[in-house]
Order: structure tokens, then sequence, then C-alpha cells
């Protein structure tokens, strides 16, 4: 039996912080942040656990169906509002979904791992799963910190993946973890998040690119064949550097970061669902997922977009 994503939404916490706040408080300017990460505004404040129910629930109303008819609920969170019980049991609850609900912590690869767990669990018998990613990484920053405050912003997005489509939803996938880079980029039980970005931009545009490699070669496909293209949003240059490498245009990228920054697991489904209401989107079309993040951790994803079958 195959799957189909059939619903999509997203959500931001109405607080926006232009880069003209940083430049009124930090030793950084609008024109650094914006030349050196493609950044202009994010949004902050909130919990994940509501930045997660909204998404959620948008997502929900996007396939026509209600909580009672979800059963599993995944939320991909590297900054649950309380480190017990998990984000997604509070979500099952306010939406009154059926079935199991768990967490995958992967950083900012965790939508897209959380993806490939969803149509696995597809394939072993769940009928509708929603799969969610939410991040509030500002309760995680040092907003004297120039190096990363500028960096990350809060925010969720999601998606109804639902068994009965014609094929399977996952032409490709790939997921990686290398726990050596762990030192790069962390937050110790109550601090702040620290990174070494030069290096962490490396990595990931190595991590990328091979991960990348892989799913395209695995799915007998090329860069041609790819009608959008959704990457992680932490850094235009990170996204710019992968394209050309890979050979992906970017007109047919999803670039929402000079508006929400780094959410996290929040940036890729956030930016499918941007990408989708906009139209960029066909029934049929390849669409790819590729993120990284701390552990390090990365995952790639070839998906075909459409419901395909399911009624
Ligand atoms: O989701 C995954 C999470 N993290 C990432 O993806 C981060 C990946 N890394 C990056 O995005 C980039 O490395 C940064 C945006 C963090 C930094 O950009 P960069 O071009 O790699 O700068 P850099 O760290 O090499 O620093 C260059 C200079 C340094 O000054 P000196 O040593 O050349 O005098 C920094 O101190 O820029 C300075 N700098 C700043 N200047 C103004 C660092 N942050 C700022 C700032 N404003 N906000």
């Amino acid at each position: 039996m195959g799957a189909a994503i059939t619903g999509w939404g997203s959500a931001l916490p109405d607080k926006v912080l232009t880069n003209g706040y940083f430049e009124a408080r930090l030793d950084t300017t609008d024109q650094w942040i914006t030349e050196r990460t493609g950044i202009r505004e994010r949004h902050i404040g909130g919990t994940t656990r509501a930045l997660a129910i909204e998404a959620g629930r948008a997502a929900l109303s996007r396939a026509g169906l209600e909580g009672g008819d979800i059963d599993l609920v995944i939320v991909a969170t590297t900054t649950p509002d309380q480190t017990i019980p998990a984000a997604s049991a509070s979500v099952h609850q306010a939406l009154k979904c059926r079935g199991g609900a768990l967490d995958v912590n992967a950083a900012c690869a965790g939508f897209t791992y959380s993806l490939v767990l969803a149509n696995s669990m597809i394939a072993a018998g769940v009928q509708r799963a929603l799969v969610i990613g939410s991040d509030t990484l500002s309760r995680f920053t040092n907003f004297k910190d120039r190096a990363t405050a500028i960096l990350f912003g809060d925010g969720a997005g999601a998606v109804v993946v639902e068994a009965g489509a014609a094929d399977d939803l996952i032409l490709a996938y790939d997921l990686g973890a290398d726990g050596t880079a762990a030192p790069l980029l962390f937050a110790e039980i109550g601090g702040y998040i620290e990174m070494d970005g030069r290096e962490i931009f490396r990595r990931a545009v190595r991590a990328e690119v091979d991960s990348i490699t892989k799913v395209f070669a695995a799915a007998g496909c090329r860069a041609e064949d790819i009608a959008l293209f959704v990457p992680h949003q932490a850094n235009l240059r990170i996204i710019e550097a992968v394209n050309a490498r890979v050979g992906l245009p970017m007109e047919r990228t999803v670039v929402v970061l000079d508006r929400i920054g780094n959410t996290s697991a929040g940036s890729i489904p956030y930016g499918l669902a941007d990408a989708v209401e906009a139209g960029r989107v066909e029934d049929g079309d390849l669409v790819l997922l590729s993120g990284f993040g701390a552990g390090m951790t990365w995952a790639s994803v070839i998906i075909r977009w459409g419901r395909r079958g399911v009624t």
C-alpha cells in the first residue's frame, strides 16, 4: 500500500525581530546579517506545543480531516517545553487524535527523519499520521551572543500522511548521523546554544551534498527531475553552495529564511507548506527535502507529490 501527503500547514508566533533589533543592541549590522546569512527577520515567542498544535490543526483542515482520523502523531523537536513528557502527547490530546504519539529529536533534520518514520509506520498498518516539526530555539538562545542570536527563530510546520495512495510516497531516502560533530553545536541542560558556525557550515554543505547524491542514485533521478527542493533554512549561502554542487537551480528551491530565520525542525515543513500554498508543486512532481543539524544529523528524501488515489 502506498501513501501520500494530503494536508499541510504552519504556524509562527506574532512577535517579529528584524535585523535592526540586533543592530541596535549588539556589535552587528543589518548588512552583515543579510549578506552572511540571508536572514532579514525572525518570529519569536510561543511554546513548541502551541505552535505544533496550530500547524497540526491547519494541516488537518487542509486534508479535510479531524484529529480522530489520525492514528499516529509524530512531533520532531529539539526544544520541547518540558523534559518530561514528550510534546507529542499534549498535541495528541489537544487535537483529539487516536493511536500513538512520539517525539523525534534529530535537530534540524527531525522533520525529514519523521516523514520517513511515518511512511514506514503506514507500511506497518497506520492509516493516517500527523507529522509536525516544531521548535522554539529562542528559549535556548543567548541574545547577547551575536554569533548565534541573529540566526534562530521559532516556528512550526506539519503534514498529514495518509495510506491508500496508488504508490509509495517516498522514492528514496538517506538518513545520517555523526556524533564526532556533537561539540560543534550543542546546549547543555539549562544552558544556551553554543556553535562553531564556520565548521558547521563546512560540514553541512558536505553532508547535504553527499546525502542528496545518494538519494538521486537510489531513486534513479537527476537534479533536472526535481520540481521543488525544500532545504533546511539555516543560511542562504549554505543553500547556494549545496545547489551549485548538485546542480539544483535556485528558481526551483524554497527560501523562506529571510522571513523566519532558522526554525530547526520547523523549517522544512514550513517551507514545504509555503511552496504548496503558492502553487509551486503539481500532482506527480518530485520534491526533494534535505536537512542537517546538531548531532550532526542529516536526512534527505525524494517524494512524489499528489493524493494519487487517496479518497
Ligand atoms: O541548523 C544548523 C545550525 N547552524 C548553522 O547552520 C550555522 C552554520 N554557519 C553559519 O551560518 C555561518 O558560519 C555564520 C552565519 C554563523 C557565520 O558566518 P561566517 O561567514 O561563517 O562568519 P565567521 O564565523 O567566519 O566570522 C567572520 C567574522 C568574524 O570576525 P573576524 O574574526 O573575521 O574579525 C566574526 O567574529 O564575522 C564576525 N561575526 C559577526 N560580525 C557581525 C560573527 N557574527 C557576527 C555578527 N555580526 N552577527
